[in-house]
């Protein structure tokens, strides 16, 4: 999508920035810290088993990235020791001593290659957010990287990762780095000492930021966030950036995704409404707790539930509420979408009634707005508030609707927004979903209890069928 219709939805809906807002996100910090991780650099892809250490700053890294792509953002990394390594593909160690000036001068090239193309990449429309991914991690780098963004109306925000924890450094070391392509080929612990070494160098010139820069808008994450400071926060989004990356957390936990039971409108086909689940619906709410333990949950686990303020959700999570003792929230956010003027209607009627308007959700079904309701993209942007509140929370069973229910899965499974209104996710299935070190895993249990499907493909007014027969996937 063209940044202009980004910035026309972002605008019409206020609550991303203004048209022309550009900002740099500026990681600083010595080398295995993390901030690759968090920035989101692509090439990285360490092989399992992954130390749970390391979770807060993988999850990081894929969710920064994931974050922006959801809620529409476009952003780029600008990764430096990309541009450095054009030159210079497997620097030893003295390459990064700061009294080798032939070293110095061509890391400080590669930092203006990686600012250049930024700035080009800013004015040529192509984006909203830049992540510049270096060490960054001197007083004068700084200033010049601030002036040359302040030159060229780019706001700045430093995220500064600080880590103190030797077995963190440590498994970072030998985790991320000799898996480095500034590696590739070399004797894992040779490469290891040598990045020591790296280390040792830029320590002797690391200046964290302080009291001097207080006119930068930072962020210092210590620790994994163990402790986090922030200064001037200017804008909407920064802060909006700083909340997230600071809820991060490390603890191991489960997402539980389902449908409500098969309601009295699923029957008819009918879209939207307030009714009552069905008798197979019922059944289902009977049998969600067994279903739910059967999918794994660790003795003495709390699970939260989560459900719309609509009927047929509250409905679903009766038993469930009543067997475990599980405390109980209801989310207006999490209400199916809003169909408008087509509320009440079957896919056949709406296709007889407003052919135009049917054709136009096929054409583009995230953007569509129902007359007087709402798009997929507004329903993300609803839900804001939801994701914020899910990754600082630890177990949690959302029970909720088809839209809404899509729109969180492509959140954790990065599903691209033009796929995300089509995907099937049948009711009477739980989705669980456990975030790991390389990306969220997830586990499908489906009820034997029949259902009609609700799903329509492009192009079709297909009436509502029964529940794909044993043996089909339900999986997409
Ligand atoms: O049919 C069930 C339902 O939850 C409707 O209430 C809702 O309008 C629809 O699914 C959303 O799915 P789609 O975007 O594919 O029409």
């Amino acid at each position: 999508m063209s940044l202009s219709k980004v910035a026309a939805n972002a605008s019409a809906n206020r609550i991303i920035q203004s048209d022309d807002s550009k900002i740099c996100v500026v990681m600083v910090g010595l080398p295995a810290r993390g901030k690759s991780l968090i920035a989101g650099k692509g090439m990285f892809n360490p092989p399992p088993p992954f130390p749970i250490l390391l979770r807060t700053i993988v999850d990081g890294y894929n969710i920064a990235m994931r974050y922006l792509a959801w809620v529409g953002i476009p952003a780029k990394v600008f990764n430096v020791g990309s541009y450095r390594r054009s030159n210079t593909p497997q620097p030893s160690a003295t390459f990064f001593d700061h009294h080798n000036s032939e070293g110095e001068r061509m890391r400080r090239a590669a930092a203006e290659g990686a600012m250049t193309d930024m700035i080009q990449w800013f004015a040529a429309g192509k984006g909203v957010v830049a992540i510049l991914d270096a060490t960054n991690s001197t007083k004068d780098r700084r200033k010049w990287i601030y002036e040359q963004c302040q030159a060229n109306d780019i706001e700045t925000l430093f995220v500064e990762s600080i880590c103190d924890d030797e077995d963190l450094i440590m498994t970072n070391i030998l985790e991320v780095k000799t898996t480095s392509p500034d590696y590739k080929g070399q004797d894992p612990e040779m490469a290891a000492l040598d990045f020591r070494e790296r280390i040792r160098n830029y320590e002797m010139v690391y200046e964290t930021i302080d009291d001097d820069e207080k006119k930068y808008t930072y962020v210092k994450l210590i620790n994994v966030g163990s402790t986090v400071i922030i200064n001037q926060i200017k804008d909407y989004l920064s802060s909006r950036l700083v909340y997230y990356i600071q809820n991060l957390h490390i603890k191991p936990r489960s997402i539980w995704l389902s449908r409500h039971g098969e309601s009295e409108y699923n029957l008819t086909g009918r879209i939207g409404g307030d009714s009552n689940i069905s008798e197979r619906g019922e059944a289902y709410a009977t049998a969600l707790p067994e279903l739910l333990y059967k999918s794994g949950v660790p003795p003495n686990t709390k699970i939260v539930i989560w459900t719309s303020t609509l009927r047929r959700t509250i409905q679903t999570a009766r038993h469930l509420k009543e067997k475990t003792g599980f405390e109980k929230l209801e989310w207006k956010a999490l209400d199916e979408l809003d169909s408008g003027v087509c509320d009440g209607l079957t896919y056949e009627q709406i296709a007889e009634k407003f052919p135009e308007d049917f054709a136009a959700r096929d054409e583009d079904k995230y953007n569509y707005r129902y007359r007087g309701g709402e798009s997929y993209r507004d329903v993300v942007i609803r839900l804001e508030p939801i994701i914020m509140e899910l990754e600082r929370s630890e177990n949690v069973i959302i029970v909720t609707h088809q839209a809404v229910l899509r729109c969180i899965y492509a959140y954790f499974m990065n599903v691209p927004q033009e796929k995300s209104p089509w995907m099937e996710v049948p009711l009477h299935t739980l989705i669980k979903l456990t975030p790991r070190a390389y990306g969220t895993e997830e586990q499908r249990f489906k009820a034997d209890i029949p259902a009609v499907s609700t799903w329509r493909g492009k192009g079709t007014s297909a009436k509502h069928q029964e529940f794909p027969a044993e043996g089909q996937s339900a999986q997409h």
